[in-house]
């Protein structure tokens, strides 16, 4: 296992992470929970075997995962560790929230401090909203009375938030991004992780594999890696596209199984910081390259067609199919476009008043495209 130094902070941590988000889960009162004894073992397997982060936060696993997480790091764990959790945005109504929700994290992780605490799922309205109940203070108090030792944020919206993001406080000891090779241009992307690493913000991925999507590649993606003379893993490949980059510290993985747990400690053993051979790089993005391709629709979400007179969701319906095709995955298609059409936005709204076409400045087809995609879902 590679160790970096995290930024600036004066310690090391390792490249692989542990995301507490996908624990092994057990059916239990018509209910999932966590399957307590075999995440424990896994947290600390990997802990034994050199893991030094561990994320968590408060929604995972319907709040289950701080208490199993705080399990996992008594006797002696707690300290082998740079532990982090997340302020859950979407709850704070008011200023003392904050507070409040640091304080519940704190006694259900059982611990006395968090190593870093981070806002949860930056957007614009969220950013706007927390810069409007002034987090700044309620953070540099917290890193005062002991909580946190130090700020973060995690990040899901598009570059130019991202810069709004960083401006918006000194005192950002870390940002989490979701990147991989096939999130370099979308998001933060590389441009926002070159961005952090100039102002020495450190990164930590996250969704390196794309929530598991990029270990399960479909047939064309899986001929090139099996027609490779490098036999690699599809995983492997991924893992150590986001381990090339410096400005990444650690890069999470939200393992489910001990298998799992035993891979990547076994992947990140080979992988290191500008471990990427030009020649390697050129076949990541022939790997990408081929995701695009089962791409049917090429939007590029630009939301010029919106708002659309008759409130269907374009840019979504088309991602939504989209990722079906690209990832092989028509179920993922399916249950997002039931979504929409549960809260009638889906294509068969379209009276082909063609105002979308007139705005897109890629001249796709689009009604053509809603009315394909909207009788595919009633082939089902
Ligand atoms: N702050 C945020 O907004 C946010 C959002 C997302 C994630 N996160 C954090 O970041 C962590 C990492 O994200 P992620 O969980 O999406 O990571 P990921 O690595 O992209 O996806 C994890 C999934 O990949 C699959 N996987 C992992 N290792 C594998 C292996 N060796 N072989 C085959 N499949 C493998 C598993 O899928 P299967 O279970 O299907 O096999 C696993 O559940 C999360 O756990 C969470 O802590 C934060």
């Amino acid at each position: 296992m590679q160790y970096v130094p995290f930024g600036r902070h004066g310690f090391q941590v390792s490249r692989l992470g542990f995301g507490c988000m996908r624990l092994p889960t057990k059916r239990q009162d018509e209910k999932d929970v966590i399957d307590r004894d075999e995440a424990i073992r896994m947290i600390r397997h990997g802990i034994d075997r050199g893991i030094s982060y561990v994320d968590t936060a408060y929604p995972y696993h319907s709040g289950e995962s701080e208490i199993v997480v705080g399990l996992a790091l008594k006797d002696g764990y707690r300290e082998k560790v740079t532990l982090t959790t997340k302020l859950p945005l979407w709850a704070v109504h008011e200023e003392k929230d904050m507070n409040r929700l640091l304080d519940e994290q704190l006694k259900k992780l059982d611990v006395p401090y968090l190593d870093f605490y981070l806002l949860h799922a930056v957007n614009k309205d969220r950013l706007d909203q927390m810069e409007a109940f002034h987090f700044q203070d309620f953070l540099l108090e917290a890193v005062r009375d002991g909580r946190i030792r130090r700020p973060g944020f995690s990040f899901h919206d598009d570059y130019d938030v991202f810069i709004r993001a960083l401006d918006a406080f000194d005192g950002w000891g870390m940002a989490q991004i979701q990147f991989n090779y096939l999130d370099d241009e979308t998001q933060a992307g590389e441009k926002g992780l070159r961005e952090a690493g100039k102002r020495g913000v450190p990164i930590v991925v996250m969704e390196p594999l794309r929530g598991g999507a990029l270990a399960n590649p479909p047939e064309n993606v899986a001929r090139l890696i099996r027609e490779s003379p490098k036999k690699r893993s599809a995983v492997e490949w991924a893992f150590s596209y986001v381990a090339d980059y410096a400005e990444v510290a650690t890069i999470l993985s939200g393992m489910s199984t001990m298998e799992q747990v035993e891979d990547n400690l076994r992947i990140f053993d080979g992988l290191k910081v500008g471990g990427l051979s030009e020649e390697d790089k050129k076949f990541v993005h022939g790997l990408k390259e081929a995701y695009l391709s089962r791409m049917p629709v090429k939007c590029t979400a630009c939301r010029y067609c919106q708002p659309c007179p008759q409130d269907v969701h374009i840019p979504e319906i088309f991602s939504f199919y989209n990722r079906g095709k690209m990832f092989d995955n028509p179920g993922f298609f399916r249950g997002r476009y039931q979504d929409l059409a549960n809260q009638g936005f889906d294509a068969s709204r379209c009276v082909r008043c063609g105002a979308c076409e007139a705005a897109c400045p890629q001249n796709l087809p689009i009604a053509e495209w809603l009315q394909t995609i909207d009788a595919e879902f009633k082939r089902g």
